[in-house]
């Protein structure tokens, strides 16, 4: 589970969010909205500790993230954290088998490559080049990635903003599947289809834009 308490975030005299309390457990999927600049990026990356909160605590099953030193957080990152991005992330000229192994865990048993592969439609594809794939398959690549590595927590920005509706789908069905096994979701997204498919909503306001203002 993690739990952000009264994290406040601002670059120069702009506060992003202040004073923002925030819970996900294991098995649900939570969607972060707001207006484009609203801060939602920097947000999933003071949660997977890519930047620093300006105060506040991100605390991950009890543990206070941000007072740990480099090498634990970087052994959060490994053992602990996944992420999803619009653009996927991938090693483009690796192979799809070695864009898996980089999630494995030494002496986890995880689903196998091609269990992974299978559940996102991908069976067989080990070998093939990742820059000969769709944007699509990457995606699901990606996702296979995930299942392989299974975070306690999945931190997904905009997964679905550069798919069509089926690879869309692919998405919100993988993540959920993930939130069953155990794992905490959080998706930054402007996709509706997206957010009706999470369990709960946070919408960050658009400061200083009075037009942005609101919540969904
Ligand atoms: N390192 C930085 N320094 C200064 N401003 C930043 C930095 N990173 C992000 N911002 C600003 O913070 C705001 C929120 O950005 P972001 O988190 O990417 O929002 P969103 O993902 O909701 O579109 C934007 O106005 C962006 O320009
Ligand atoms: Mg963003």
């Amino acid at each position: 589970m993690i739990t952000l308490r009264k994290l406040t975030k601002s670059f120069g005299p702009r506060v992003l969010w202040r004073d923002l309390d925030l819970t996900v457990e294991p098995g649900r999927m939570l969607a972060l909205v707001g207006a484009s600049g609203s801060g939602k990026t920097t947000l999933l990356n003071c949660m997977g500790l890519l930047e620093r909160p300006t105060s506040g605590q991100v605390l991950f099953q009890g543990t206070d993230l941000s007072s740990l030193g480099p090498a634990r957080q970087r052994r959060f990152r490994r053992d602990h954290l996944g992420y999803l991005f619009q653009d996927y992330a991938l090693i483009e000229n690796a192979t799809v088998r070695a864009n898996l192994d980089v999630a494995r865990r030494r002496g986890a048993r995880p689903p196998g490559r091609a269990e992974a592969l299978a559940r996102v439609g991908l069976a067989g594809r080990e070998q093939e080049r990742v820059h000969h794939l769709s944007g699509g398959e990457q995606q699901r690549v990606a996702l296979a990635r995930l299942i392989v590595k299974r975070p306690a927590l999945v931190l997904a920005d905009e997964p679905t903003g550069a798919l069509d509706s089926d690879n869309a789908a692919m998405v919100v069905d993988t993540l959920r599947q993930l939130s069953r096994e155990g794992c905490a979701v959080v998706i930054a997204t402007h996709d509706p289809a997206v957010r009706d498919a999470c369990d709960s909503t946070r919408a960050l306001e658009a400061r200083g834009r009075p037009e942005g203002l609101g919540r969904a």
